[in-house]
């Protein structure tokens, strides 16, 4: 069944049309690394790192590297790369004046991770300035820098470098989370095998609780398999750590969902917090991992109260689904009704809110800070239960 496998050509095309690939082969790496020695280095800290391992194995298609200043502009202002094509989200390298001075246009740099470790090479086509102020209000709708996306943006240096990378990235083995790891060729290959023609997309950054799950089975009701795909690259301070919540898809896997209907995998990702425009890029960046159809719940990648609980979804219609190629699955916010007995929405629940369960994800981490689990209609008890444990073990 594998033989006629191939990445570009499975159900769903990537972005652009061609999975980017930037990994420099293993017969060369020895090469770049003895060349690199000489070369001007560019540390880059770890959002940088996780954006250059995200350019390199194509989540990020058709980006082969950090934007050049058109690209930059035109997807800050009309969520376009400079060719036209939807992106929504700025994927740039910026760096303090110093390293800007250091090289010239055209010429190579080695990449660094924060502890030094070689990562590849980058061309640097480009060195421009940019604004941050505008970028913050175009991309976060908001300057305050209360806003961990808008203070990730102040505290980076103000000169950008754009350019084509060449990643070779740290060992393998030294990634979190290996086993569940897989590159987008590879969750294209897995959709193969398995004979799924349609996938749906799941993004998460918190813990596994029963409107995720409904909203997750409800889509599941409508296509071949479900790609669980956890972000597991950083997040803000007080979001639930990536290992915990590994754990509970784990146990939630183990009981309540079909074997051979979900693929759980991890998205190296960090968290922007843009709300509505990080909507569309994390349905672009599944569609590169092979999805079809991509789950937008109610404040998708929100954070407070910098969007309004449906504009992930609104924001939408501002693209023809050809161009974007990935079909968003719209959800209500979702809600355990105790008059019902069910999971259900404002569409199909006629009872007030008084015989909802809804806990923020405040409500949740104070529960469990108390030593105390979450109710069963807002956590399966297997899921409430690794999650106590997690916060007795701190
Ligand atoms: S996010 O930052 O990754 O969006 P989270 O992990 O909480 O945060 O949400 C994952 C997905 O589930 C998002 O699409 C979000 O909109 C959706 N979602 C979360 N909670 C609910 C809910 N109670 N009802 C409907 N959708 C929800």
């Amino acid at each position: 069944m594998t033989s006629d496998f191939n990445p570009e050509k499975t159900v769903i095309a990537p972005h652009g049309g061609r999975l980017v690939d930037r990994r420099v082969p293993a017969g060369e790496r020895g090469a770049l690394l003895q060349k690199a020695r000489s070369l001007p280095k560019v540390r880059l800290n770890g959002l940088q790192a996780s954006d250059a391992e995200m350019i390199a194995i194509g989540a990020f298609s058709p980006l082969e590297g950090f934007m050049g200043q058109a690209d930059y502009r035109e997807v800050v202002h009309h969520m376009r790369l400079a060719g036209g094509l939807p992106w929504s989200m700025p994927v740039t390298l910026a760096v303090d004046e110093a390293t800007a001075r250091g090289v010239r246009d055209g010429q190579e740099v080695a990449l660094e991770d924060e502890e030094g470790r070689f990562l590849g090479s980058m061309t640097v086509r480009e060195r421009y300035t940019y604004d941050k102020g505008e970028q913050a209000r175009l991309v976060y709708g908001t300057t305050e820098e209360a806003h961990p996306g808008v203070a990730n943006l102040h505290a980076q240096g103000p000169v950008m470098l754009g350019g084509p990378i060449q990643y070779v990235g740290v060992p393998r083995e030294d990634l979190p989370f290996l086993e569940y790891r897989l590159e987008p060729v590879e969750t294209r290959r897995k959709f193969h095998e398995l004979g799924w023609k349609t996938v749906v997309g799941f993004q998460t950054r918190n813990p596994v609780h029963r409107a995720h799950e409904y909203i997750q089975k409800c889509a599941m009701e409508m296509v071949d398999g479900l790609l669980l795909h956890p972000l597991v690259g950083a997040t803000k301070g007080d979001d639930i750590p990536a290992d915990v919540r590994m754990r509970c898809y784990q146990v939630l896997l183990e009981r309540y969902y079909p074997k051979n209907r979900v693929l759980l995998s991890v998205n190296p990702a960090f968290m922007r917090y843009a709300g509505p425009r990080e909507a569309i890029f994390h349905a672009l960046v599944r569609k590169n991992y092979g999805c079809s159809h991509f789950i937008v719940g109610r404040d998708h990648a929100g954070v407070g109260n910098y969007y309004g609980t449906y504009d992930a979804q609104h924001i939408f219609s501002e693209f023809k689904p050809s161009e974007l190629g990935i079909q968003p699955l719209m959800f209500e916010n979702s809600f355990f009704c105790k008059a019902c007995g069910s999971m259900g929405t404002a569409k199909t629940c006629p009872h007030d809110s008084s015989h909802h369960v809804f806990l923020s994800g405040t409500q949740v981490r104070a529960i469990l800070s108390r030593g105390e689990m979450p109710p069963a209609e807002f956590s399966r008890p297997e899921v409430a239960l690794a999650l106590a444990e997690a916060y007795r073990q701190r």
